[in-house]
């Protein structure tokens, strides 16, 4: 007997959300000693959106899975996996997948999180690849999510220009190749010697916050920039050539990278190391700034919807985070 043919997974939609309130770089003049002349030199960032107050981080990623589900045109109770990747859980517990399970009414699916940072969303897309290839699920709801702007020192004009809220979602499902969609390779990596250049540091149980130390904000991000920013074009790149290694295809074949939307600065150095044209790269973080999870997760969304994704087309999706952690995917459109 011939063995049965692999299992085939594909992102059969895609959905996004970000909140309607923006933030601007002349409004954060207002607040920290910053310009947006050094904003947009320094990160290529213009604006950011803000979540509500009241606005958890499972509202923002219930809205964007229904648009997924929509794009799909799956229904919530098909959904038998939804994994969340965020590092700005509505609590620690229970996760955010299950408000989110709740919120959309998937009450067939198993839902959990996972916290690799900005990497989450591809780590979230590895695991929902092996879910599926092992048969244990076959239409997968995978997230990335974040309300940032609950952890930023808004004293601190070294961060709190960089991040901001949003949400992005896929619907995967093996078995169904739409339009000759699937996941061809992927690539995962982790460096847990440095946990310390960027992190938040309280409000867990290694620093828990009191009454002494909440005035010194240990429960906001914190970060060694130039020091992280070496690591991630270094790591990215290697990365890169690792997924498309596995994937048997070269740079020229690919039709556009959607890197991790942090810093222009970083994509432009990975595009030179790797020779990729300009119109090869997707940015959008002048719009939303860095979203860690959902970064990816909301240019893959705009991508599609702005029809720069046709049938048949290399997409490679790489990302760098807290960790240290990277990842990166080729996908067949
Ligand atoms: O999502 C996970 C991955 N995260 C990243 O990939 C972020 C990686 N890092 C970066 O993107 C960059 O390092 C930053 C955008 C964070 C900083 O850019 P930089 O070119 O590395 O600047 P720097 O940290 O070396 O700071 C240069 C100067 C300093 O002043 P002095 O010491 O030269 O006088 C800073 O104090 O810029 C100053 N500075 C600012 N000035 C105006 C830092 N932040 C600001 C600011 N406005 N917002």
């Amino acid at each position: 007997m011939s063995d049965p043919p692999p299992i085939v997974t594909s992102i059969i939609g895609t959905g996004s959300y970000t909140p309607e309130r923006v933030m601007s770089n002349a409004d954060i003049e207002k607040i920290v000693d910053t310009t947006d002349e050094w904003i947009t030199t320094r990160t290529g960032i213009k604006e950011r959106r803000l979540a509500a107050d009241g606005e958890a981080t499972s509202d923002l990623a219930a809205i964007a899975a229904r648009r997924a589900m929509d794009d799909a045109g799956v229904s919530a109770d098909e959904i038998d996996l939804i994994i969340i990747a965020t590092i700005s859980p509505d609590m620690f517990f229970p996760s955010t997948a299950c408000f989110v399970q709740q919120k959309i009414g998937a009450q067939n699916a198993v839902a959990y999180d996972i916290s690799a940072a900005c990497s989450g969303f591809l780590f979230a897309i590895q695991q929902a690849n092996q879910s599926m290839c092992s048969g244990a699920s076959k239409t997968v709801l995978v997230i990335g999510a974040e309300k940032l702007s609950t952890f930023i020192n808004w004293e601190d004009r070294a961060t709190c220009v960089l991040f901001g809220d949003g949400a992005g979602a896929i619907v995967m499902r093996s078995g169904e190749v739409k339009n000759g969609h699937k996941v061809i390779s992927t690539d995962l990596g982790t460096d847990g010697s440095k946990t310390d250049i960027l992190k938040i540091p309280g409000g867990g149980s290694a620093l828990p916050l009191t009454c002494e130390n909440i005035s010194e904000r240990p429960n906001t991000i914190y970060m060694e920039g130039q020091e992280v920013f070496k690591q991630a074009v270094t790591a990215m790149s290697r990365s890169c050539v690792h997924a498309l290694e596995k994937a048997g295809i070269t740079q020229e074949e690919l039709s556009l990278v959607i890197a991790h939307q942090a810093n222009k600065r970083i994509i432009d150095a990975i595009a030179k190391r790797l020779g990729l044209s300009e119109k090869q790269t997707f940015i959008n973080l002048h719009k939303y700034g860095n979203t860690s999870a959902a970064s990816i997760a909301i240019a893959l969304d705009e991508a599609n919807r702005e029809g720069r994704l046709a049938p048949g087309d290399n997409l490679l999706l790489v990302a760098f985070g807290a960790g240290l952690t990277w990842a990166s995917a080729v996908v067949k459109w």
